[in-house]
C-alpha cells in the first residue's frame, strides 16, 4: 500500500516525499504530480525526461492556466466536473487553485454547487474517490478497508446518503458530501494523505434512483433495523482496529440513525456528527454574537426552534449547555426552548423521538391548544426563532411582525438549505422588523440595502466550524469530543465576530475565512481537550506551534526516490 511517504527535517522543520515510483506511474498518483512543475533535477531522477514540456513552470504559473481552464466552462455543474477531474491528477494544483479565490470556487465545490452534483451522480461518474462498503460486501469490509491508497487515516467522513443537505435521500451520490467536506477540512489544514471519504451503501428508498438504469448504488431499499446497526458496528469495530487514533465523521445520516450512532460511539472512538455537532457549534457561534449585541443575558432568551430535527436539536442541545453554563439548571434551561415539528409544538404525550423528548413542554400549559408558529410566538414572545424545517417562507410577514413587536432586537435565524427550501429571504425578514432583526441564513445571501443602511448577511455554516474541530481533535489525538471542546469551538469562532466591532456588521466570519479561522479554533478545542484529558497526544511545543506544525497547505514538496 506505501508508495511514498513525507518526512520532515527535525531542525529545519522542511518536508520531502520519498517514494519508489517513477515515470507515469508516479504522474498518476493525484497526490505525487506536479505536472509541468517537477524540477529537472527530479525528471533525471524520476524517469520524467521527455515526458512533460520543456518549460518548468511554477505552482502560480500552473495556477493561471487552470483558472483560465475552468471558467471557460458555464454551468456550475461543468466547473464541478472540471475541477474534480484536477483533484484527481493534481491535488497540490487543485488546492491551491481553490485557496486562491475561494469565493468563485468554495460554492462550486461545496455548497451550494456540490448538491447538484450528488443528484447527478450515476450520469456524471467519472473515477472513483475514497471507499464504497455496500452491505453486500459487509463480509468483505475488511478488506475493503485495506485496498485504501494510504496507509495512515487520521479522519473518515461517513456517510450512508439518507438526508442529504436539504435534498433528502441520494443513495450512492450522497458520496459527493463527504468528499466536498475533506476538501474545506484540507483546505483548513488537514493533510489529504491521511484522509478518506467513505461511502456506506446500504441502499436507498429513492424510487426514483431505484428506477434509474444509471444508478451506480445498490439497488435495494434501504436496510433498517438490527441489520443496519451491526453493519454499521462492524464498521466502527475495523476503524478502531485499523485506526484507532483517527477521527470518524458522520455525515448527512438519517435523523433517527444520526443521533443513535452519535450516542453509541461517542465515548468509544473520537466521532464527530457535523449535522448535529457541528451545525449546533457554529450556530451557536452566532447567537453569542447576536445575544451580546442585544444586551440581554442567555438566560433570559427564550426560544423557537421551527423544524425539530437533527439540526434543530442539535442546536436547542448546544443552546441549552451552553445556558447551564451561565449556572442554569438543565430544568431550568429546558423551559426556555419552544420546538415546533410538523404536528406543532412538541408537548408531553406526543410520539416523540427520544432526542425530541427533553424539549416536550408540560400538557398543562393554558395556551397550546393551537400550536402553530404564529400562536406559539404570540403566546410566548420568543427572542430567538431559529428554522431548521426545509419549509419555504413559514417565517412570513405576520410571524416576523409579531415577534419583532415584542422584542427589540429578534434574533432570527432561518437556516434551512438551499434558498429555495429557506423559512424566509434576508431582505423580507430585514423590512418586517424594520431593519432590527438579527439575521443568519443556512444558505449565501448577497447585502441588503434598506432605508439607505447596507445590511451583511451572516451565512451560519458548519465550515467555519468543522475544520477547527476536527484538526484540534486529530493533533492531540483526542479520545472523544467533549461538549466542552465544542464549547470552546463556538466561542472561539464567535470572537472573531465581526459584529462585535460595529453592529452592521455580519455575526460570524466570512466563509471565504475558513482557513485562517481553523487554527484558531482548533488552538481552543486541542487547549480544552488536554484541559479535559482527553488527549493522547500533548505537544512539547508551544501549543500555538504545534496547530500551525498539524497544518498543511498545497505547496509542492521535494520528491526523492528510494528503492523499494
Ligand atoms: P431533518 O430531516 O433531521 O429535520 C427537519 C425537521 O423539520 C424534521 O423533524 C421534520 O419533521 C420537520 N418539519 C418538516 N415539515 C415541517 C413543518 N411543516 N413544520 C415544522 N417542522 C417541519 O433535517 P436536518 O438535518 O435537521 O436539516 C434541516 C434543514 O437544516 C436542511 O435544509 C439543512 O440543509 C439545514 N441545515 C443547515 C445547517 C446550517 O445552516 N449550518 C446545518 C445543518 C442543516
Amino acid at each position: 500500500m506505501l508508495k511514498y511517504i513525507t518526512r520532515i527535517d527535525p531542525k529545519t522543520r522542511k518536508e520531502w516525499i520519498e517514494t519508489h515510483l517513477t515515470g507515469k506511474q508516479l504522474m498518476q498518483m493525484p497526490l505525487l504530480n506536479k505536472g509541468t512543475a517537477f524540477t529537472e533535477e527530479e525528471r533525471h531522477e524520476l524517469k520524467l525526461l521527455g515526458k512533460l514540456p520543456h518549460r518548468v513552470e511554477t505552482l502560480d504559473e500552473q495556477v493561471k492556466r487552470v483558472k483560465n481552464q475552468y471558467r471557460a466552462y458555464v454551468s456550475s455543474l461543468q466547473k464541478y466536473i472540471y475541477l474534480n477531474n484536477l483533484h484527481d491528477k493534481n491535488e497540490v494544483l487543485f488546492y491551491k487553485l481553490l485557496y486562491e479565490d475561494l469565493a468563485e470556487t468554495l460554492p462550486l465545490i461545496y455548497t451550494p454547487g456540490v448538491s447538484n452534483a450528488v443528484k447527478e451522480f450515476s450520469h456524471e461518474f467519472r473515477s472513483p474517490r475514497g471507499l464504497y462498503i455496500a452491505y453486500p460486501d459487509r463480509a468483505n469490509m475488511d478488506e475493503i478497508l485495506d485496498n485504501r491508497t494510504h496507509a495512515e487515516i487520521d479522519l473518515m467522513v461517513v456517510t450512508d446518503g439518507e438526508r442529504i443537505l436539504g435534498i433528502g435521500d441520494q443513495g450512492i451520490g450522497g458520496m459527493d458530501i463527504p468528499i466536498a467536506k475533506l476538501v474545506v477540512y484540507s483546505l483548513c489544514g488537514i493533510n489529504p494523505y491521511n484522509a478518506l471519504p467513505i461511502m456506506l451503501d446500504v441502499g436507498t428508498d429513492n424510487q426514483e434512483l431505484l428506477n434509474n438504469p444509471l444508478y451506480l448504488g445498490w439497488r435495494h431499499p434501504r436496510i433498517r433495523g438490527k441489520e443496519y446497526d451491526d453493519f454499521v458496528h462492524q464498521f466502527v469495530e475495523l476503524v478502531k482496529k485499523k485506526f484507532p487514533r483517527s477521527m470518524l465523521h458522520w455525515e448527512d445520516f438519517g435523523q433517527q440513525n444520526a443521533r443513535k450512532i452519535l450516542e453509541t460511539y461517542r465515548s468509544d472512538h473520537c466521532t464527530f456528527n457535523d449535522d448535529m455537532q457541528g451545525t449546533g457549534v457554529v450556530t451557536l457561534a452566532a447567537l453569542l454574537a447576536a445575544i451580546q449585541a442585544t444586551n440581554t443575558p442567555i438566560q433570559s432568551q427564550r426560544v423557537v426552534v421551527f423544524g425539530a430535527g437533527t439540526a434543530g436539536v442539535g442546536i436547542a442541545d448546544q443552546l441549552h449547555n451552553a445556558m447551564q453554563r451561565q449556572g442554569m439548571s438543565s430544568d431550568a434551561a429546558f423551559r426556555q426552548f419552544w420546538l415546533i415539528d410538523k404536528d406543532g409544538l412538541l408537548k408531553e404525550g406526543m410520539p416523540l423521538a427520544f432526542f425530541q423528548k427533553p424539549y416536550a413542554r408540560s400538557k398543562d400549559e393554558a395556551w397550546t391548544d393551537k400550536t402553530d408558529l404564529l400562536a406559539v410566538v404570540k403566546a410566548i414572545k420568543p427572542t430567538i426563532l431559529i428554522g431548521c424545517s426545509t419549509v419555504r417562507n413559514a417565517f412570513n410577514e405576520a410571524v416576523v411582525r409579531e415577534m419583532a413587536s415584542h422584542v427589540a432586537q429578534p434574533i432570527i435565524f432561518p437556516l434551512s438549505n438551499p434558498n429555495e427550501r429557506s423559512e424566509a429571504d434576508a431582505a423580507d425578514l430585514l423590512t418586517w422588523s424594520d431593519g432590527k432583526a438579527l439575521i443568519a441564513t443556512g444558505s449565501p445571501y448577497d447585502p441588503v440595502v434598506l432605508n439607505g443602511k447596507k445590511y451583511d448577511i451572516t451565512q451560519c455554516n458548519n465550515a467555519l466550524s468543522f475544520p477547527g474541530i476536527g484538526i484540534g481533535a486529530i493533533a492531540t489525538r483526542a479520545k472523544e469530543v467533549t461538549d466542552n471542546m465544542l464549547w470552546a469551538a463556538a466561542n472561539a469562532i464567535s470572537e472573531k465576530s465581526p459584529v462585535r466591532q460595529d453592529p452592521t456588521k455580519a455575526l460570524l466570519p466570512a466563509i471565504t475565512e475558513i482557513a485562517q479561522l481553523a487554527p484558531h479554533v482548533a488552538l481552543a478545542v486541542a487547549k480544552q481537550a488536554i484541559a479535559d484529558g482527553v488527549a493522547r497526544n500533548t505537544p512539547k511545543l508551544d501549543l500555538d506551534e504545534f496547530i500551525q506544525e498539524n497544518i498543511w497547505r498545497p505547496y509542492y514538496r521535494p520528491i526523492k526516490w528510494v528503492k523499494q
